[in-house]
């Protein structure tokens, strides 16, 4: 459930008018719903109490800090797979004790910085990167507290480029050496193992890779404990997948999580972590969009909208469906024709749906993509010299921007022109 509805014959984000919102910051913008993160982000952790736990939310999925900053007040920790996004969660005012630091290709710098402000617990991907962080963090004398993530070879069946933990996949270390990894990891200076980690994959829409995943887990940790290592805390990883249209699908809740963790794991008495980041910011966001021409073509009409593939890319990357909405609400019954809906960039790739149902829209009218909350934004860039678009936040009845526009000069003063021209 998210708090994007129609009222009145207009959409709201909660008690705001969207088209308020765009008469005031322009098109195109994200609006994220405050209701809605802490809805979901409090569904997670009662899914997983009387469990103790920490909800870790997956930064790389919106990591605008008013966002971060809302989670964290709640008593969310942040899942970070950069320093970019741990000083971003540091910003938002979240603690070092509740930022796990995750991310297969952690640099010396990157692992000195979180030593330094404080971490909560590295998850380890390699061998090599396993003696880089000892290295690290014995220079400073420090210890640094790690899982290793750990592939447990689960084909988490979706999409083929967001599917992490078969063995063919970059990520962790093959679970049939384990063992003999952290037998390495106990003897090496500067480290103190805390646990294990796993993430399978996102944008999942069964609970039964979830369970093999977490089955092997388990046996893990009693096999680990037999030798003689503590572990006493389970990172799950993020992945529980959400509804991107309103009618067909319907993927497992965060209460059918939650109970299936505490059936796998709940005997272990280990601290549980999990890494949500789609599930908590997906549906708590839209994208604004306005419509500059409808165009008609060979035996097809085109939307061209004032957003494209650079603000959203999830449908050129994927092949992904996000459900787009007029901001005025069809009259009952109103006909619907097939179109084309695609942005002003020059590629074919950037189109966001084709021959898609929609009801009669005209130049100037205005459309939400929904589910844009997560992945939207933070995969942006400017290609096409197309300034980053806004981000707004909105809670009850107000709303407020949280990262502005840039300016054209703005987007053109970051270049400089060498000495010699
Ligand atoms: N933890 C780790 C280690 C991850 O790699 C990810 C996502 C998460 C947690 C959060 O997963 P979530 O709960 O959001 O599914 N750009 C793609 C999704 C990439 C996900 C990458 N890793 C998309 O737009 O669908």
């Amino acid at each position: 459930m998210d708090h994007f509805l129609y009222r009145d014959g207009e959409l709201h984000a909660e008690d705001v008018v969207l088209r308020d919102i765009a008469a005031a910051v322009g098109t195109p913008f994200y609006c994220y719903s405050t209701a809605t993160l802490t809805r979901h982000y409090q569904l997670f952790t009662d899914a997983l109490s009387p469990l103790r736990h920490l909800v870790c939310f997956a930064v790389k999925a919106n990591s605008n800090i008013a966002v971060l900053k809302h989670l964290g007040d709640l008593g969310a920790g942040m899942d970070v797979v950069s320093v970019g996004e741990y000083l971003r969660a540091r910003a938002a005012g979240v603690p070092g004790e509740r930022i796990v630091f995750s991310g297969v290709g952690k640099t010396r710098e990157e692992m000195r910085i979180a030593l330094e402000g404080g971490i909560r617990q590295f998850n380890v991907e390699s061998e090599p990167e396993l003696e880089a962080l000892s290295e690290v963090a014995a220079g400073m004398g420090a210890t640094a507290p790690i899982a290793l993530r750990v592939n447990p070879d689960v084909d988490a069946r979706t999409h083929e480029k967001i599917a992490t933990g078969r063995k063919e996949d970059k990520f962790g270390v093959p679970i049939a050496r384990a063992s003999e990894i952290y037998a390495r990891a106990a003897a090496l200076p500067g480290l103190q193992v805390v646990g294990i980690d796993m993430h399978i994959g996102s944008q999942l829409t069964d609970l039964a890779p979830f369970e093999a995943a977490y089955t092997r887990m388990a046996d893990l940790t009693r096999a680990l404990r037999a030798e003689g290592h503590r572990i006493e805390r389970l990172d799950l990883g993020g992945g529980l997948g959400i509804p991107y249209t309103r009618s067909n699908e319907a993927p497992p809740l965060p209460t059918d999580y939650g109970a299936m963790v505490k059936r796998v794991l709940g005997d272990l008495d280990c601290e549980v972590e999990i890494e949500p980041g789609r599930l908590i910011a997906g549906n708590a966001g839209v994208l604004v969009a306005q419509v500059i021409y409808r165009k008609e073509g060979e035996g097809r009409d085109f939307l061209i909208l004032d957003a494209a593939m650079n603000d959203l890319i999830r449908p050129a990357m994927y092949g992904a469906h996000h459900d787009i909405v007029p901001l005025i609400e069809p009259e009952a019954g109103a006909p619907l024709a097939p179109v084309d809906i695609v942005g002003p960039v020059c590629e074919t790739g950037d189109t966001f749906a084709r021959q898609r149902p929609m009801p009669p829209l005209a130049a100037g009218d205005l459309v939400a993509f929904r589910s844009a909350g997560a992945y939207g934004a933070v995969m942006s860039s400017e290609y096409n010299s197309r300034p980053l678009i806004p981000e707004v936040l909105v809670c009850g009845d107000h709303f407020a921007v949280i990262r502005a526009r840039p300016t054209f000069d703005e987007m053109l003063a970051r270049d400089t022109f060498p000495a010699w021209m």
